[in-house]
C-alpha cells in the first residue's frame, strides 16, 4: 500500500463538522476542501454518513453528501463502474477510483484528498492539464504509411494482439503517476507511468510504423530515464495494471537497437 501523510508544517487545519441525525450506522468522511474564491487555507471537514442509508462505495458517498449535505463538495465522477477513471482521488492513503473502493475496507474513518502533487482546482478536482499535455506529446494513436487492406481493417496475428494486453485497458486515471515520487519532484520533464505506458502500447503495436521514432522520442534524461522502477505505479493501479513493466520494456527496446 502507498501510503501518503501531510507534512508537519501542512496548512490544512480541521473544517466544519455536519454530524449525522438519527443514524445508528455512522461513519466519518474527512474531505478535502478548497475554494480558489474564498481566499482561505484548505482544510478537512468531517462528514457523518448514516452507511444504512448509502451506497457501497466511496463514490456514493460523495454522491450523498454532494446532495443532501453540501452541494457545495466538488468532484470528479461519471460511469461509475471504473471506466472513465475521472473519481481518481487518495482514499486512505491510496490512489484509487472512489467508484470502486467499498466503504467496508476502510476501518475507521474514511480520509478522501485528491490525487497528490498535482494543482487542485477545487476540493477533490485536480488540475491535469500538465499530464493530458505529456499524454498528447507521445502522440498515442497508430501511425502507418502503408495503406490498410481494401475494405478492411489492418489484421493483426492472435498473438500480436496479445502483446497489448495489460495495456489497452489503461483508463488514464493518473492514480499511478500521482503515485510516482519521480513525476512528484520532475513532473514537469518526466512523462510518468500513464503516459509511458501509453507510448509503449503503440511501440508493442505490430501495425505502428513508427517504432523509431517514438523510441528515439523517449529516449531522453528526463522524460523516460527518472524512472528508478520504485513500483509505486504498479501497486497503486487500480485496474490491476503494471505500468512499471511497460516503462522496463521501453528501455530494453532502446537498448537492443543500440546493440
Ligand atoms: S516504477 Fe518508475 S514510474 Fe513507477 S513509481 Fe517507480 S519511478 Fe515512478
Ligand atoms: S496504468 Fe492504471 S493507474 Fe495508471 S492511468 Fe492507467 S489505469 Fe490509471
Ligand atoms: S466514476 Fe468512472 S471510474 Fe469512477
Amino acid at each position: 500500500m502507498v501510503e501518503f501523510t501531510l507534512p508537519k508544517n501542512s496548512k490544512i487545519q480541521k473544517g466544519k463538522k455536519f454530524p449525522a441525525q438519527d443514524a445508528k450506522n455512522v461513519k466519518t468522511f474527512n474531505i478535502y476542501r478548497w475554494n480558489p474564491d474564498d481566499g482561505a487555507n484548505p482544510s478537512m471537514d468531517a462528514f457523518e454518513i448514516d452507511l444504512d442509508k448509502c451506497g457501497p462505495m466511496v463514490l456514493d458517498a460523495l454522491i450523498k453528501i454532494k446532495n443532501e449535505v453540501d452541494t457545495t463538495l466538488t468532484f470528479r465522477r461519471s460511469c461509475r463502474e471504473g471506466i472513465c477513471g475521472s473519481c481518481a482521488m487518495n482514499i486512505d492513503g491510496t490512489n484509487t477510483l472512489a467508484c470502486l473502493k467499498p466503504i467496508a475496507d476502510v476501518k475507521g474513518e474514511v480520509n478522501i484528498n485528491p490525487l497528490p502533487h498535482m494543482p487542485v482546482i477545487k476540493d477533490l478536482v485536480p488540475d491535469l492539464s500538465q499530464a493530458y499535455a505529456q499524454y498528447r506529446s507521445v502522440e498515442p494513436w497508430l501511425q502507418s504509411d502503408s495503406p490498410p487492406p481494401p475494405d478492411a481493417e489492418r489484421r493483426q496475428s492472435k498473438e500480436e494482439r496479445a502483446v497489448l494486453d495489460g495495456m489497452w485497458e489503461c483508463i488514464l486515471c493518473f492514480c499511478c503517476t500521482t503515485s510516482c515520487p519521480s513525476y512528484w519532484w520532475n513532473g514537469d520533464r518526466y512523462l510518468g507511468p500513464a503516459t509511458l505506458m501509453a507510448a509503449y502500447r503503440w511501440i508493442a503495436d505490430s501495425r505502428d510504423e513508427r517504432t523509431g521514432e517514438r523510441l528515439d522520442a523517449l529516449q531522453d534524461p528526463f522524460k523516460l530515464y527518472r524512472c528508478h522502477t520504485i513500483m509505486n505505479c504498479t501497486q497503486t493501479c487500480p485496474k490491476g495494471l503494471n505500468p512499471g513493466k511497460a516503462i522496463a520494456e521501453i528501455k530494453t527496446k532502446i537498448l537492443e537497437r543500440q546493440g
